[in-house]
């Protein structure tokens, strides 16, 4: 029934990184297994190149973007704010040519943090949708920041007994899980979220979550938001599609073969974290020291100061060559599933979170920003699948993580609550389940709007 549908068009306008590039990529596969037609608008900044997943998307570029070069002088999160400054109107212009060109636009797909498209959809009198590629609980987060008087948050964030308390309304996270150190200073964080949450001109909210994992964060945003909220993930395994902007190393799955089951540790911080020698080193040694397996993931420029390993010392790269393995960027989610993994060592960003649960892969968490310590937290204490590293790093809570991990009954017991929640997510996304129930939901919402 669904291939005879005229195909009407659906824009899609992702943000420029690799952890917002990948869920929107499967939201667009998805969408497009429903009969719609794809527009790709993307920045001058991290293109995803046309791959046989995406052979039948349209790409435009929107011009005057800012670049890779941009970025670089900006920091990420300055960069952002322009970005949403300089699109906007060029946006706008590309808009309404792509409308006289294709004519039926069923509605405008952005992330979450391309605000600047809401100005266009309303021009054109287009449905704006809003994507989040983070959890529905970092949403409510957002929304929560978004109210509150500055200038008092400030002071509650910078006084250290507060740190632990847990923030009121939000249980369990603390003040320190909140996502408030995301690239800059918690007055731009905050101006940001204002844009973020004012959903006023949407028409739908868009969730790369699942009612599993989420439900009380979810019913929470679907009583605030006043606008439909659609749970329809996880998006890679409702859609998976390869959207990955580095090269990945497969030889590691060749490294992976040749190892025991659940023996191996899998260490990788995601595309955008920045990680201390002198952490890397804790790091190095405290793997060395489990006795455990490794296949670790350094991105070059991930360790400050580097340009690749050359800062781990001579010993360790010994001990690379007798039991781990180093690569540049991995097949991750093929990775996971590989027999050979016990566990996951994770910046706990949100793909990487779903990624690993998705395979009932338990995790050792050590967040850096924005919302991974919200990720973390609902690892450790509300799925109970995850062990979080939290302080200063050193080589004996890595060894002791690990082992609890690999080798303990506590991480047997994480593994099979892990491998439960695995179940639960895949049936999410089948015929029948809730994620796609919703998806079928926002399609079907989408044809009313037309009729
Ligand atoms: C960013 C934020 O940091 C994160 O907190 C937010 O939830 C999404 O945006 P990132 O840090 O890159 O993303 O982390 P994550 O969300 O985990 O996304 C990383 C993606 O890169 C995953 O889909 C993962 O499979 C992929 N990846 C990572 C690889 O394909 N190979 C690798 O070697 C490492």
């Amino acid at each position: 029934m669904e291939e005879k549908r005229v195909k009407r068009r659906i824009v899609l306008v992702p943000v420029p990184a690799q952890g917002h590039v990948t869920p929107m990529m499967q939201l667009g596969k998805a969408l497009h297994l429903k009969g719609f037609s794809i527009t790709v608008f993307q920045t001058q900044y991290n293109r995803v190149s046309s791959s046989e997943d995406f052979s039948d998307f349209h790409f435009l570029t929107i011009p005057g973007s800012l670049t890779d070069s941009d970025l670089k002088n900006l920091g990420a999160l300055q960069f952002l704010i322009k970005l949403n400054q300089t699109c906007e109107a060029s946006f706008k212009h590309c808009l309404g040519q792509l409308l006289q060109e294709a004519g039926d636009i069923a509605c405008v797909v952005s992330d979450e943090y391309m605000y600047f498209t809401k100005s266009a959809s309303k021009e054109f009198q287009l449905p704006s949708v809003i994507f989040s590629t983070t959890s529905a609980t970092a949403f409510v987060c957002r929304s929560v920041l978004a109210k509150l008087n500055p200038d008092k948050f400030l002071i509650d964030m910078n006084d250290p007994e507060v740190q632990d308390k847990v923030f009121p309304g939000l249980h369990p996270l603390r003040y320190k899980d909140l996502p408030t150190s995301a690239f800059g200073p918690i007055e731009s964080i905050l101006e940001v979220y204002t844009e973020v949450v004012n959903i006023q001109t949407a028409s739908a909210v868009i969730i790369n979550s699942a009612s599993c994992l989420e439900s009380s964060s979810l019913a929470w945003l679907q009583e605030e938001l006043q606008v439909p909220v659609y749970p329809i993930g996880p998006l890679h395994l409702a859609a998976s599609a390869c959207s990955s902007l580095l090269e990945e190393d497969r030889s590691c799955i060749e490294w992976l073969n040749k190892q025991k089951p659940r023996s191996v540790i899998y260490i990788s911080l995601g595309s955008l974290a920045l990680i201390e020698t002198k952490d890397m080193l804790e790091m190095a040694w405290g793997l060395s020291n489990s006795n455990q397996p490794f296949l670790w993931v350094i991105r070059p420029g991930s360790i400050r100061a580097s340009e690749w390993t050359e800062s781990l010392p001579e010993e360790f790269s010994e001990l690379v060559a007798e039991r781990g393995y180093i690569v540049k960027w991995a097949p991750q989610v093929e990775v996971l599933k590989h027999p050979a993994v016990g566990g996951f060592w994770s910046h706990c960003g949100w793909n990487s979170t779903l990624e690993s649960i998705g395979e009932g892969v338990p995790m050792i968490c050590r967040p850096f920003t924005a919302d991974q310590r919200v990720n973390a937290r609902y690892l450790e204490t509300v799925w109970r699948i995850g062990i979080q590293l939290e302080g200063e790093l050193g080589k004996e809570s890595v060894e002791r993580a690990v082992k609890r991990l690999v080798m303990d009954e506590e991480g047997a017991e994480m593994r099979e609550r892990a491998m439960d929640l695995k179940e639960k997510l895949n049936a999410s996304v089948r015929s029948g389940g809730s994620s796609c129930k919703s998806l079928a939901d926002f399609v079907s919402s989408l044809e009313t709007k037309s009729s």
